[in-house]
């Protein structure tokens, strides 16, 4: 197991107080807090080796540019991708999502065509692609839930048809917690010869993930919510897909040669990479995962379960709130959204605050999710390696004060 008191003091920012309350922070899922050792590779690399990269021949641009492309191969290995060449770096999870949508998505879904996806997607993997399927002319499919939110695969057979060119969807829920059979889908889509791109922002934090093990075509995720700095992102695609892409963006660095009125690319995954890149912000990921490998991350999801059943068994016992997502804890992660009918999750969120609590409330961006649970907004806690058992009791018990405020 995690020893949790022990990585409390690598998070400089857990020692803060919030109304003169000790910080419970329980707002994972949206962006994590960061280890002293991040924050420090973002003031090294600012204090002793800040230099463009690639292009220079002096010594800080090429410290800058291995320590750069070494935090490009530890994202590789920690995804279980074969190649450095298959990872783009990107701001967030949105933009890698984009990225496939306006270059991959333009150029492979064409009129007549499917995009299935599902009913929990963030956002993020449904927006694009309701844009791309107005441009060309496409639609979209869903897959529905079932009561404790899970993916309802009954009629699967008939949802993936010859027609479906790409199946978009999310690894684990960051509303519902629910982790989807990502892997067994991937095998069901390429046997109709869909395309796969996995949203792993919620599950790469929290888990193992082998992209090479999954099968899957594309595989996106966002470094701020595992330890890293805002502002890095991550973009898998299988090699001989990337390959015959054409690039996001155009200008410096993408390019091999430039003529007047033309240009070829530069080699992969560069060819994705135009501009000055987030040089310190990747080398702040690489610091985040050399820290979540030296816990493992087998002990993270271990640790997360254990708080997750703690925490679901406290909020029974509360008896007024409606708890989402399904009940098997070994197909959720660390995410609980809860509703009151007798408290609007917006002052569930502000009555916490004060006992210096910090959950998130809101659609938590999935609206056609929010809809389908017939709520308008939920309350969600959302945990992480450095939250304890106490912290879930002083949850518990601020909620239960607040619903009697209320029922006041
Ligand atoms: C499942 C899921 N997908 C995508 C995103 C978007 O991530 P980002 O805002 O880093 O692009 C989020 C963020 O909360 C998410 O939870």
């Amino acid at each position: 197991m995690l020893d949790v008191n022990h990585i409390r003091k690598d998070f400089p920012i857990l020692s803060r107080t919030i109304y003169g309350k000790p910080l419970v922070y329980l707002d994972n899922a949206a962006t994590s807090q960061k280890p002293t050792s991040v924050i420090q590779s973002l003031v090294d690399y600012y204090e002793s080796y800040n230099s463009n990269i690639h292009r220079g021949v002096h010594t800080l641009s090429m410290e800058a540019t291995d320590r750069h492309e070494d935090a490009r191969s530890k994202c590789t290995r920690f995804i279980g991708a074969k190649e450095d060449k298959s990872l783009i770096m990107v701001r967030n999870t949105t933009e890698a999502i984009n990225l496939v949508a306006q270059t991959w998505g333009k150029h492979n879904i064409s009129a007549g065509d499917e995009i299935l996806t599902t009913h929990m997607e963030h956002h993020s993997n449904l927006v694009p692609w309701q844009k791309l399927a107005e441009q060309n002319g496409a639609s979209l499919q869903f897959i529905e839930l079932d009561e404790d939110g899970m993916l309802n695969l009954s009629n699967i057979d008939d949802l993936i048809t010859e027609r479906t060119k790409l199946l978009a969807l999310t690894h684990m829920s960051n509303v519902l917690g629910t982790i989807n059979p990502v892997k067994e889908l991937t095998a069901v889509a390429h046997k109709m010869g869909a395309k796969v791109l996995i949203d792993g922002a919620q599950s790469v934090p929290h888990m193992k993930v082998d992209v090479t093990d999954l099968d899957c075509d594309f595989f996106a995720f966002s470094g701020h919510k595992m330890l890293a700095p805002t502002g890095i992102g991550v973009l898998y695609v299988k090699p001989e897909i990337l390959e015959s892409m054409e690039p996001f963006l155009f200008g410096g660095d993408m390019v091999s040669q430039v003529w007047d009125d033309t240009a070829t690319w530069n080699d992969l995954p560069w060819k994705f990479e135009a501009g000055t890149p987030n040089i310190a912000d990747l080398i702040g990921l690489g610091a985040a995962i050399d820290y979540l490998e030296s816990l493992g991350m087998d002990q993270v999801r271990e640790h997360e379960m254990a708080l997750t059943g703690y925490a679901l068994e406290q909020f029974d016992r509360l008896n007024d709130i409606k708890v989402f997502g399904p009940k098997d804890l070994s197909k959720r992660g660390g995410v609980i959204s809860f509703h009151s009918d007798d408290v609007h999750p917006h002052d569930m969120g502000t009555m916490l605050d004060r006992e210096g609590i910090a959950i998130r409330t809101g659609h938590h961006c999935a609206m056609p999710l929010t809809r389908k649970l017939s709520v308008v907004a939920t309350a969600r806690a959302s945990f992480y390696i450095y939250n304890t058992e106490e912290e879930v009791d002083k949850l518990t018990a601020a909620i239960r004060a607040t619903l009697d405020y209320f029922a006041k």
